[in-house]
């Protein structure tokens, strides 16, 4: 049982806004951090502190949520829930890889792009992993791709990782096309991602995507991801789909995704 953190949240946060530049404070014996919901490298660092910011204080329940989809999803085909090789894209310390366990999986194979994530991870939930990368998905060498693709993963989940500066377009692109085809894919985003007027690029990548030939969606739902520091709910979709085909580097051109 990890020890309990003093954490402070600002006061008057405008609800939900400015949920890329949260930021809590934590108190030390002598003073207290300023700390951004962002600055992962710093919060896994200490243990237990994100699991008390995310998940006890604000109610994260995504990766329950993605794991129930999915699993759902599962059940409208032939295929077996245990028998999956998931990548785990944005890993971080093993929140969502601990929920797939739960429900038993083949393979997981873990991403994170800082050495700190999983630092954390074999600290505070070793064996969870079968491989776990620190690679930054955008940039994959050939080697790395190769060693990554040799894992056969059938599905990918991705969870609170996607927009807001964390996980760009590419490394979302490069990691469904390392799945194989029929592969599963889960994961979650805001719901404005999924608004048409919202033009940044994972919302036009995902909308596109949703309606494309490379994936045939078998849920989606609105849920509550968490509270945001004033204790407002953020919505999300959760999705589960299944792959049909790589992405081609014609349609990310067309998404202006460098290649
Ligand atoms: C909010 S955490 C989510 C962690 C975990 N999936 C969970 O649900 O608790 C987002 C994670 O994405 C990772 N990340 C951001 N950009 C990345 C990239 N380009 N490649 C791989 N991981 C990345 C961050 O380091 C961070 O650990």
């Amino acid at each position: 049982m990890n020890k309990r953190h003093r954490v402070q949240f600002p006061k008057n946060e405008l609800s939900g806004s400015n949920q890329d530049e949260s930021y809590f404070y934590l108190h030390g014996t002598s003073k207290k951090r300023k700390i951004k919901f962002h600055e992962y490298d710093e919060i896994y660092q200490i243990p237990g502190l994100y699991e008390q910011i995310f998940y006890d204080r604000l109610k994260c329940i995504s990766p329950n949520k993605v794991t129930s989809i999915l699993e759902s999803s599962i059940k409208q085909s032939q295929d077996n829930f245990t028998e999956l090789r998931v990548l785990d894209l944005g890993a971080g310390n093993g929140m969502m890889g601990e929920e797939l366990k739960k429900h038993g999986i083949s393979r997981l194979i873990g991403v994170d792009i800082i050495p700190e994530a999983y630092e954390a991870l074999i600290r505070d939930r070793p064996g969870i992993y079968d491989a776990y990368y620190i690679e930054d998905f955008c940039k994959l060498s050939k080697g790395k791709k190769e060693e990554i693709e040799s894992w056969q993963c059938d599905c990918m989940v991705t969870v609170a990782a996607l927009g807001f500066g964390d996980i760009p377009t590419k490394a979302f692109v490069n990691a469904f096309n390392i799945i194989t085809n029929e592969g599963w894919v889960a994961f979650n985003i805001k719901d404005t991602f999924l608004d048409k007027s919202d033009e940044t690029g994972f919302s036009t990548l995902i909308r596109e995507l949703i309606f494309s030939k490379y994936l045939d969606i078998y849920h989606i739902e609105r849920y509550r991801h968490r509270l945001s520091v004033d204790g407002q709910p953020l919505h999300y979709f959760a999705v589960a789909a299944r792959k049909k085909a790589d992405i081609p580097p014609k349609f990310m051109e067309s998404q202006g995704i460098a290649i």
